[in-house]
């Protein structure tokens, strides 16, 4: 199975630099490696157009948990399918800290995306009082178990993303990537035969020097990759450090 890797833009980009990086990502990037960016909503559009001869697959950041009503400001996962959206990350921990989202919320999410035809991307992950206190299984664990009976587990990606990691430099180690991945695994395995195959992602600091080993992980189906994702050079060797790990 190829191995996925979603750029995650969060608040940035201009038109012009938009048009830039990702013609600069689709020159360079190699075969045998599923990526995904998911861009501001006001740039889907633009994004689509620039995608639409190229494998490349687009995604957004956040969709609403309703569908069409009177929620002022926010996009449903009609409208990001329309747009030509077919990833959305649901649960990022930047949502969870900054707009209040509950696990709940998250699974509501997932669930609308999947009903509209698009893959959500869930995430989850622990924050440093949490590692230090010993509950990273307990969080992760109860994360998880919200989507139970309300997402189809073999039809998500769940992305691992240790909330003190993420845009700090600070990548979690191997050995800590692996034990959760690990978990994640035997979570997923617990549920049913054909999630087996549900693709579990890394996130947190991933850049050009770490992707080769947090990708030869075992149970490591790729990253969600955000600061790095901005830079063509670096978002393409990420990439490539997928593509090569692909059979081991
Ligand atoms: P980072 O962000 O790669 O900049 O740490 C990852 C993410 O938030 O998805």
């Amino acid at each position: 199975m190829s191995k996925i890797v979603v750029a995650n833009w969060k608040m940035n980009g201009r038109l012009a630099g938009n048009r830039e990086l990702t013609q600069a990502v689709l020159a360079r990037l190699p075969e045998n490696v599923l990526s995904v960016l998911c861009v501001p909503f006001p740039y889907l559009a633009q994004i689509a157009e620039i995608l639409s001869t190229s494998k490349v697959q687009l995604g957004a950041q956040d969709v609403s948990a309703f569908s069409d009503g009177a929620y002022t400001g926010q996009v449903n996962a009609e409208m990001l399918a329309e747009l030509g959206a077919a990833y959305v990350i649901v649960g990022h921990s930047e949502r969870r800290a900054l707009c209040g989202e509950a696990d709940e919320d998250v699974a509501d999410k997932a669930a609308r995306a999947l009903a509209a035809g698009l893959t959500p991307i869930v995430c989850v992950g622990e924050s440093l009082e949490e590692r230090d206190a010993g509950q990273v299984a307990e969080v992760v664990t109860r994360q998880l178990d919200a989507l139970d009976g309300k997402v189809d587990i073999a039809r998500i990606v769940i992305a691992y993303e240790p909330v003190w990691a993420i845009g700090t430099g600070r990548s979690a180690t191997t050995e800590q990537v692996s034990e959760v991945l690990g978990l994640i695994r035997n979570w997923i395995g617990q549920r049913s035969a054909q999630s087996q195959r549900t693709p579990v992602l890394y996130g947190g600091s991933v850049k050009v020097d770490n992707a080769s080993e947090l990708f030869a992980l075992a149970d490591c189906d790729g990253g969600l990759i955000g600061g790095a994702s901005l830079i063509a050079d670096d978002f393409i060797a990420i990439c490539a450090a997928a593509a090569a790990t692909e059979h081991q």
